[in-house]
């Protein structure tokens, strides 16, 4: 019998005990995870110093730290668990969206553990993923809520009807505003990655600096980052010219205002077209101190119930895979031996 004919009829355990593995761009990360909600362990091997000098992510480099760190980031993550291979129901990876050699390591890894341990592969997709870590932060969450999904490639306002049906209610136009992040860091001389860099240099700055207001105030939920990023090039270049003072505390301050508010006010006036009353975050930027103090305030004062996941489990970790791969688990979504990775996965 081959593998996928043992396995797809696996008798389903609420209490599955499931493996993740993610390793779709400069994070290796295993994480156990039981009945899709309690996490037993959760280990991230990060190669982001090495990317450092090239000022973002180099694939290749991704690529051959993830196949030294593979077996050391699954060994720790059972160790930790205080489990043993044995004891796993199924294996979920991120098959997609990412850097396809990086993706690759995981999706191979996983595919021949699965095998060697006749337990189903479960194909997860990263964006997905990143929604679902709110389902680790809050044990009692339901669907339906609002989303605001804000990282390194994506920026949305998403619908979460139930547990498997998403409506994208708007998303960026370019750029994502993690990118914003990123691209707006270097033109300051911030190291990679952006983001938590200029949320630091942001503290000791003020929003004093007059930047494009995007889409704000706009009807609709689609953003423009794109703007926003070259203003505040133009901004700095522009001083810089003509022999003026940059004070990048404020260049800081004012880029991620303007960054975040946008997020925060769609993400309210979406609670109030479909009277979802309860909001949602995932995906890196979600880190930002800024937007959580923000978001936390301005669904306070609406009256509206605010579910964050913790800061690890808003950048890239195996966690919210395994949260996510519960719920294709749950629903059979198994895949066979020829599951590939892929580049770029649709938001649905
Ligand atoms: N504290 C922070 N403030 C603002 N941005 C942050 C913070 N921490 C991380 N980020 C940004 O989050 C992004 C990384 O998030 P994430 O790891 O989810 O992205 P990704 O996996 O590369 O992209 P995607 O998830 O869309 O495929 C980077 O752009 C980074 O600068
Ligand atoms: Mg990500």
């Amino acid at each position: 019998m081959s593998y996928f004919e043992k396995v797809k009829n696996t008798e389903i355990n609420p209490n599955a005990i499931i493996l993740a593995v993610e390793s779709s761009c400069d994070e290796t990360a295993a994480s156990v995870i039981k009945g899709g909600r309690e996490v037993l362990s959760s280990v991230i091997l990060s190669s982001a110093t090495e990317h450092i000098k090239f000022g973002g992510v180099v694939p290749e480099i991704a690529s051959r730290a993830h196949t030294t760190a593979i077996s050391k980031a699954v060994e720790q993550a059972i160790s930790d668990a205080g489990i043993t291979l044995t004891d796993l129901d199924a294996i979920a990876v991120t098959y997609g969206a990412g850097l396809l050699g990086a993706l690759l390591v995981g999706v191979s890894y996983a595919k021949a553990l699965a095998f060697s341990l006749n337990i189903p592969l479960i194909p997860v997709s990263h964006i997905r993923g990143h929604l679902s870590a709110s389902y680790i932060a809050d044990k009692n969450l339901k669907p339906p809520f609002i989303s605001i999904l804000a990282s390194g490639g994506h920026t949305a306002i998403i619908k979460v009807d139930d547990y498997y049906t998403y409506d994208i209610l708007g998303q960026t136009l370019d750029d994502a505003v993690g990118e914003a992040f990123d691209k707006v860091a270097r033109v300051l001389g911030l190291e990679y990655p952006g983001g938590p860099n200029i949320e630091k240099l942001a503290k000791q700055g003020s929003n004093n600096i007059e930047l494009p207001k995007m889409l704000k105030g706009k009807k609709g939920y689609d953003f423009s980052y794109s703007g926003l990023k070259t203003a505040v090039i133009n901004y700095v270049h522009n001083r810089e010219q003509k022999g003026e003072s940059v004070i990048k505390e404020d260049v800081a301050c004012s880029f991620q205002t303007s960054a975040i508010d946008v997020l925060v006010e769609k993400a309210l006036l979406a609670v109030k077209e479909t009277g979802i009353n309860t909001v949602t975050a995932g995906g890196g930027v979600v880190a930002n101190g800024y937007l959580r103090e923000k978001l936390t305030a301005e669904c306070e004062k609406a009256g509206v119930k605010l579910v964050l996941p913790e800061r690890k489990y808003c950048t890239d970790n195996a966690s919210m895979i395994g949260a996510e791969g519960y719920l294709q688990y749950l629903k059979g979504n198994f895949a066979n031996l020829d599951l590939n990775a892929k580049a770029s996965v649709s938001l649905k």
